[in-house]
């Protein structure tokens, strides 16, 4: 089982229309025809929506993904056009409102990894290989490769588990040319955030992009480098051979997974809501990813 355990309900604005809600951001277009994306303190763990918010959640994400934007503008453009709330939208949008160029995606998940973990681990563990790329012998989970590689997913035909595939299938899927234009720019994009966050004490062990084109130009789109569309681990506690703890989700897994919380993540029935002081050391995480890897106090953000 998985999805919302409650799923909410979009807000009505007034020139904007709904398109979408994903498991933590709501997707509006406005009269101008521009994307406006709106981040949620929503928190998914083991393909559920939770019942809870985390407070800070959503601005954080949209804070770090603008400063990512910014650090990574001249590798690559991106998509923001702004961070105005659309007239007659809720005060609260504030901070975790962005206006987007609308794009013609190109429906490839491009993943760049320097880490082996997750879906990358079981495919090692049975050939060898991650998306059919060969990787020596010896390594574990959490190991880190000798160079980055890039690992594309797409959205699998049913259920919504991305499915990794060859570099040869989205080449297929999107021409040589965009293929070899989404590799070499989210390996660049990669290089540069992975040596960012170092300094800073985090390994980013794998992220993932996306991409769509505007005219004939490739601009980085969604959102970038955030907790939710990367791992981070902190470097002093890295240790391969087992898993690594997860910089954001680690008290919540940690709970939902201990008898307090009366859960069977293998049962039907959806996950309880999380105690106060979950809802708290969490959304203190977040900050605190924001703060180490901006640099900057999360209270000075605003
Ligand atoms: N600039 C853009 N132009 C058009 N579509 C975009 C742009 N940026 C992101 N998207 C799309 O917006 C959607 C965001 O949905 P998301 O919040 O990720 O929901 P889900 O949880 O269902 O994946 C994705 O389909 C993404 O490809
Ligand atoms: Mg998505």
């Amino acid at each position: 089982m998985s999805g919302f355990v409650e799923k909410p309900e979009p807000v009505q604005v007034p020139g904007l229309t709904h398109l979408h809600t994903g498991k933590v951001r709501d997707l509006y277009r406005n009269e101008a025809g521009d994307l406006v994306m709106v981040a949620s303190d929503r928190m998914s763990a083991y393909d559920w929506v939770l019942p809870s918010e985390i407070p800070d959640k959503g601005r954080v994400l949209t804070q770090l993904s603008l400063w990512w934007f910014d650090q990574l503008s001249d590798l690559v453009p991106h998509h923001v056009l702004s961070t105005e709330v659309p007239a007659g939208a809720p005060a609260d949008w504030a901070g975790r409102t962005t206006v987007c160029k609308s794009l013609n995606m190109v429906p490839v998940e491009c993943v760049a990894r320097g880490y082996l973990t997750g879906s990358g681990l079981l495919e090692y563990d049975e050939s060898r290989t991650v998306c059919g790329l060969a990787l020596p012998e010896g390594l574990s989970d959490g190991s880190e490769l000798p160079a980055p590689i890039f690992t594309p997913a797409t959205k699998a035909a049913v259920g919504d588990h991305d499915e990794n595939v060859s570099y040869e299938e989205v080449a297929r899927q999107v021409g040589a040319e965009t293929a070899a234009l989404l590799r070499q720019s989210t390996l660049a994009v990669y290089g540069r955030a992975r040596d960012i966050a170092r300094d800073r004490g985090i390994i980013l062990a794998d992220t993932k992009f996306e991409f769509g084109f505007d005219g004939e130009t490739l601009v980085l789109a969604d959102e970038v480098l955030t907790p939710d569309s990367s791992r981070f681990w902190p470097a002093d506690q890295w240790e391969p051979g087992r898993a690594q703890p997860s910089y954001d989700k680690q008290f919540v897994r940690n709970w939902l997974t201990s008898p307090a919380s009366g859960w069977d993540r293998r049962s039907e029935q959806p996950p309880p809501a999380l105690p106060q002081e979950i809802v708290e050391a969490t959304s203190a995480k977040y900050v605190e990813a924001y703060e180490l890897l901006t640099g900057k106090a999360w209270s000075d953000s605003f």
